[in-house]
């Protein structure tokens, strides 16, 4: 096998990053939002953009998609004889803004700041994509490994086409290894691998009380308000320690990390006097028991409120199951529970968004001991740790499925402060050097331990 040393990477990502930075920031100048309501033009110029980062590093290119379904850019580079193949999979579809007033800079204007890169979809999961075309460029013609990159273009909304997608593809996408850049580090310095992810499950709840609002001084006092309801409703949901009351939802106990309220705390920019909820370890609590949040409730407006009974009220809600767990009887038993415990005979009805399955990864093997020592060269000589994150990426139990033999390595450049979904997204730059060091180094590593004779 002919292939660079782990010096010469290290320089050839040395001498690759400033190009890279260069391309992540045009990504990021794009955006691409998956979710139902936005203009899906910029998607469209997002792929072609990734497609065109491909092409260049002599990449087989193709943009494809099912149905409505966004585009997804897959590339492609034949094994050299006798070499494993890699997928490498990240996102270039990001999250919608939210509040704009919250930002410090403009979202799509990738700004730097103290060693970080501001803007939305910087770190989830425009780096991801970076991090691969940042290893490929690292090798040039001596990529001692075959790729196959498989972009998505609408996993923040859910990857309703991705199974369509999979298959569509399953010849061209077979493979030894995946990389799944969408996940991040337990710390800053800190090498991770993610084996836990959990499931989710969200869904909405309505209730009804009248046919239509009426008076409230004439009538309340002996008809319930839908809000009220509601309220009691959701409140059933934790017991008082704020441990989900639902039953029929699988609890495990997370890897032996300590997460330091405080560090938590910190991270979570919680109001000072919060008190946590829950019980256990706190890693249990995120990582790998259920959690329940109730995302958004319709409802009047409190400047449009009238003195009337509000007639029905609506809420949606989140569900996090843990590794283990299944979306669809997970999601009877909050059916049945809310049913069970809505107060005061008021109509409840329910309504299914969408779900995604847990997993867990085996990271035995001897890819996971190349990615292991990958990192470990990567972050000079500080081993890698295994963590569990709250999130989802549910296609990843859609890979276990149909690709059994590949070792699945979950990885990322998000770091404890990179605030994805929220406002003020970013980048830790230096982490970021080392994500692309460690790909790199990662493709090698794999490409010797799979090595057979041609
Ligand atoms: N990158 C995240 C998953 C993730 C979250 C990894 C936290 C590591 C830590 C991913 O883009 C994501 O946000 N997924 C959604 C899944 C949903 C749309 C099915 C999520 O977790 O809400
Ligand atoms: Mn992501």
């Amino acid at each position: 096998m002919t292939t660079l040393s782990v010096d010469e990477l290290r320089a050839a990502i040395e001498r690759e990053l400033p190009g890279v930075r260069a391309d992540l920031e045009r990504l990021v100048r794009i955006p691409g939002i998956a979710f139902d309501g936005f203009d899906f033009t910029p998607l469209e110029r997002s792929a072609e953009a990734v497609a065109e980062l491909l092409r260049n590093e002599g990449l087989e290119v193709q943009i494809s998609r099912v149905g409505e379904g966004h585009p997804a850019v897959i590339g492609r580079k034949a094994a050299p004889a006798g070499a494993p193949t890699v997928l490498l999979y990240a996102h270039h579809d990001v999250q919608p803004t939210g509040d704009l007033s919250q930002w410090e800079s403009e979202p799509f204007e990738p700004t730097e700041r103290d060693g970080r890169l501001y803007g939305r979809g910087v770190a989830d999961d425009k780096a991801g994509v970076m991090a691969h075309v940042a290893a490929l460029r690292a090798f040039g013609e001596n990529l001692p490994v075959g790729v196959v990159l498989f972009i998505e273009g609408e996993e923040e909304f859910g990857s309703a086409s991705l199974e369509a997608l999979l298959s569509k593809h399953r010849d061209e996408l077979a493979s030894d290894v995946i990389v799944i850049a969408d996940s991040g580090n337990w710390d800053i310095g800190q090498p991770s691998l993610t084996t836990s992810l959990r499931g989710i499950v969200n869904s909405f709840v309505t209730v009804e009380v009248l046919h239509s609002a009426v008076h409230s001084g004439m009538y309340g006092g002996a008809v319930p308000d839908a809000l009220m309801v509601l309220s009691r409703l959701l409140t059933s949901l934790h017991d008082d320690k704020g441990d989900v009351a639902v039953e029929g939802l699988v609890a495990k106990e997370a890897s032996p990390l300590d997460y330091p309220e405080d560090r938590f705390r910190a991270e979570a920019g919680l109001i000072e006097g919060v008190q946590l909820i829950g019980t256990g370890r706190l890693v249990d609590r995120i990582w790998t028991k259920p959690t329940i949040s109730i995302l958004a409730v319709d409802a009047p407006k409190t400047n449009e409120a009238p003195n009337a009974i509000v007639p029905k009220a609506k809420a949606k809600l989140s569900m996090r199951l843990a590794p283990g767990d299944d979306p669809k009887s997970a999601y009877e038993a909050l059916k049945a529970h809310l049913a069970r415990n809505v107060p005061w005979g008021a109509k409840i009805s329910f309504e299914f968004e969408h779900d995604g399955n847990p997993c867990v990864i085996d990271a035995t093997g001897k890819y996971f001991d190349a990615a292991r020592a990958a990192f470990k060269q990567a972050w000079d000589g500080t081993d890698a740790v295994e963590i569990g994150v709250g999130g989802s990426i549910p296609f990843i139990s859609t890979f276990q499925d149909m690709f059994p033999q590949a070792s699945i390595l979950v990885t990322g450049v998000e770091d404890p402060n990179a605030k994805a979904h929220g406002p003020n997204e970013s980048l830790h730059l230096g982490e970021f050097a080392r994500v692309c060091l460690a790909e790199a180094l990662l493709l090698r590593n794999v490409a010797v331990a799979g090595e057979t004779v041609a």
